[in-house]
């Protein structure tokens, strides 16, 4: 079960069906993922059942070898459901009641909609536990989109004073966590504890940071309640969701601990900002790698994008090979099994244009001809490296909490958690150094350089963690405002970096934050004086005390004192980088750190042209992936063999095409 592709047979005539299978078949198609939005189909009224269309369509993708992954269609429930209860449409940030028309018009803490969720799914669930043709499931659509205003109602409101309790015990320790005395804010009981709705100013930056994390909380337990009923009813078929990259609405992590893995939605031309018609590869394959981390295991990909996407705005048309650039470009990264979204253009609704293999009028065309040569060649190799990681050197922590106390108050109104992270993370990639993304949880002690940016909240086990990590060896990089807050988001009253004080050799007695003002360090890491480099946002104003200086401000009242500091603690190194450093001096910093903790790249390639790889049980597989729509030529290692797209190799001469790609295996 390698390729699929997203199909709604609700949208098309029961004729057509056997159609789109064949086509399917012939393109190498053998899964297709059914059913996530057609409640309204499969209940047209409360308790009457027709899921024989559904058994129809399975039936006819099974005669075809196409096997089903049901979605169950909790993100669409039905009008009827609604009328019953209006109380369970969901109510935004400004107190308005959302109305039904699109999807997600449901408020998941809502008993009454539970109740709806829990019958429902256990019906599906048992009509298809023995079906031959079904192997598993997804749970809901894309938790946290259309959530983007986090429901409000009173349902969610009392949810979130249980959840309060339940963290807090007391009402005091409450008090005490959040520092209610500010501004008379004060509780004598849990119900008295407002959500965000708005208040003349600003809400209390700790409710605001419990808030999130409650919503996030109650998705995954919405989540849980499905997949309870799909473990009991359906032991042998597999659950998954369809994660959306670095999308915050939900943990990740805490929702991918429910399933057997994670699937991700990849639409590279979504997110492109401005005049850039794709993402930038290094974002794509950062999301990749994030969804790789989150159950530091292979994954699947739902809905990889099939043609140019568009509501009611259109991007460009996929060029000639992006399709199947990007297809192998997931598979690089760690996708076990890619499904494209969706098979067909529909003809109504929201998506009319967004766009499928096949075109409207259902006739193959080129990008049915494209994607069907991208499986045909990768289909019979991805055995050899399936389930395999690329055994990283590198690893960066990802963290929702920080990222959150972030979106509350960014201290300047650019820092933005994920675009500093990405800064880093650029470094590596445009080094081909494979990197992981890894949550506070998991384990440090396998990377030689660990990334931890923006560590504002700290708590004693992670410090601990952190120094048990450089004490035996491992290299640290910490960044500006590390060690700020406690986990409740309140300061600890220490001189920064607080708790990280004896790891990084440095005190932070002041700060700066740099709106509006242009501020620039020069490298000192040679004991030469280098050109100055901008950097950007906030300085953390730093003493020594034990560690050595990389780099220093230029401007201003703290002109020559440190901004990258380095500290010899243990067996290992810690960095600590006081602002957000700009591309040339991330490079340099990132050269040094890397060559310093004997990192390696896995070569050195044109700008553009991305080489990364997967273990497999007979060596590495690297994949060459040429993102430019010009051909690229780069030296490939002697000792790397053609798996695929490389047959016309000249010496060691590798010469990609416009989106081309190739594989080699590295014993
Ligand atoms: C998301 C959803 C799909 C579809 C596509 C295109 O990723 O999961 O159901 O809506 O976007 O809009
Ligand atoms: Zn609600």
């Amino acid at each position: 079960m390698k390729f699929g592709v997203d199909y709604y047979p609700e949208h098309w005539p029961e004729e057509r069906w056997a159609v789109d299978a064949r086509l399917m078949r012939e393109a190498g198609i053998q899964i297709v993922r059914m059913a996530e939005f057609a409640w309204a189909k499969m209940e047209p009224e409360e308790g009457n059942f027709d899921f024989g269309w559904l058994d129809r369509a399975i039936e006819t993708m099974g005669r075809e070898g196409i096997k089903t992954v049901l979605g169950t269609p909790t993100a669409t429930p039905p009008i009827w459901i609604i009328e019953k209860n209006p109380d369970m449409l969901p109510v935004n940030n400004e107190g308005l009641r959302l109305g039904f028309g699109g999807r997600h018009h449901d408020c998941q803490s809502n008993a009454y909609y539970r109740q709806h969720v829990k019958r429902f799914v256990t019906v599906m669930a048992r009509h298809y536990s023995d079906n031959p043709n079904v192997i598993g499931w997804q749970i809901d659509n894309e938790f946290g989109n259309s959530h983007l205003n986090l429901c409000m109602c009173d349902s969610c409101k009392e949810a979130f004073h249980k959840w309060l309790e339940k963290r807090y015990g007391t009402i005091e320790n409450l008090n005490k966590a959040w520092g209610t005395v500010f501004w008379s804010q004060t509780y004598s009981r849990f119900d008295q504890v407002p959500v965000p709705l708005p208040t003349p100013n600003a809400h209390n930056p700790s409710l605001l940071l419990d808030w999130k994390r409650f919503a996030s909380d109650l998705i995954v337990d919405f989540q849980r309640q499905q997949v309870e009923i799909i473990r009991k009813e359906c032991p042998h078929h597999f659950i998954t969701h369809n994660f959306m990259g670095f999308a915050d609405k939900v943990s990740y992590f805490d929702l991918a601990k429910d399933l057997d893995f994670i699937s991700h939605d990849q639409y590279p031309m979504l997110f492109s900002k401005g005049k850039y018609p794709v993402s930038p590869p290094s974002r794509l394959a950062a999301t990749l790698d994030l969804m790789r981390g989150i159950k530091q295991k292979s994954f699947w990909i739902m809905e990889q994008q099939a043609g140019p996407n568009g509501w009611e705005t259109m991007s460009h048309s996929p060029r000639p090979g992006q399709l199947a650039l990007w297809t192998y470009h997931s598979v690089a990264h760690g996708a076990d099994a890619v499904v494209f979204f969706r098979w067909r253009t529909c003809l109504f609704g929201t998506e009319q244009y967004w766009h499928g293999i096949l075109p409207h009028s259902g006739e193959p065309e080129r990008r049915y001809e494209e994607i069907k040569k991208a499986i045909q060649e990768l289909a019979p190799v991805m055995d050899y490296f399936k389930g395999g990681l690329p055994d990283s050197e590198v690893g960066i922590l990802y963290s929702y909490d920080q990222n959150w106390a972030f979106q509350i108050q960014p201290h300047h109104h650019e820092l933005d958690y994920k675009e500093h992270l990405l800064g880093y993370y650029e470094a590596f990639y445009d080094a081909n150094i494979p990197v992981d993304m890894l949550s506070e949880e998991q384990d440090f002690s396998k990377y030689k350089l660990l990334i931890a940016p923006l560590l504002f909240l700290v708590k004693p086990e992670l410090v601990r963690k952190l120094e048990d990590y450089v004490k035996n060896g491992g290299h640290l990089v910490l960044t500006m405002r590390s060690g700020v807050k406690d986990w409740n988001n309140a300061v600890i009253p220490e001189t920064l970096p607080g708790y990280l004080s004896s790891l990084t050799g440095i005190r932070i007695p002041e700060y700066d934050c740099l709106v509006g003002i242009e501020q620039a360090v020069r490298w000192n890491a040679s004991g030469l004086y280098d050109l100055t480099e901008p950097v950007s946002k906030w300085a953390d104003i730093i003493n020594l005390n034990g560690a050595n200086a990389l780099a220093y401000y230029v401007k201003d009242y703290y002109r020559d004192t440190p901004a990258i500091t380095m500290n010899c603690y243990g067996k290992g190194i810690t960095y600590y980088v006081g602002t957000e450093l700009g591309p040339e001096i991330m490079k340099k910093f990132i050269t040094y750190a890397t060559c310093k903790a004997d990192v390696h790249q896995i070569i050195i390639s044109p700008e553009g042209v991305e080489v990364t790889r997967r273990k497999g049980v007979d060596g590495y597989y690297i994949f060459v992936l040429n993102h430019t729509a010009i051909s690229q030529a780069l030296e490939i290692d002697s000792g790397w063999q053609n798996v695929l797209g490389a047959e016309n190799l000249k010496g060691n001469k590798l010469v990609l095409e416009p989106y081309g790609t190739a594989i080699f295996r590295a014993c």
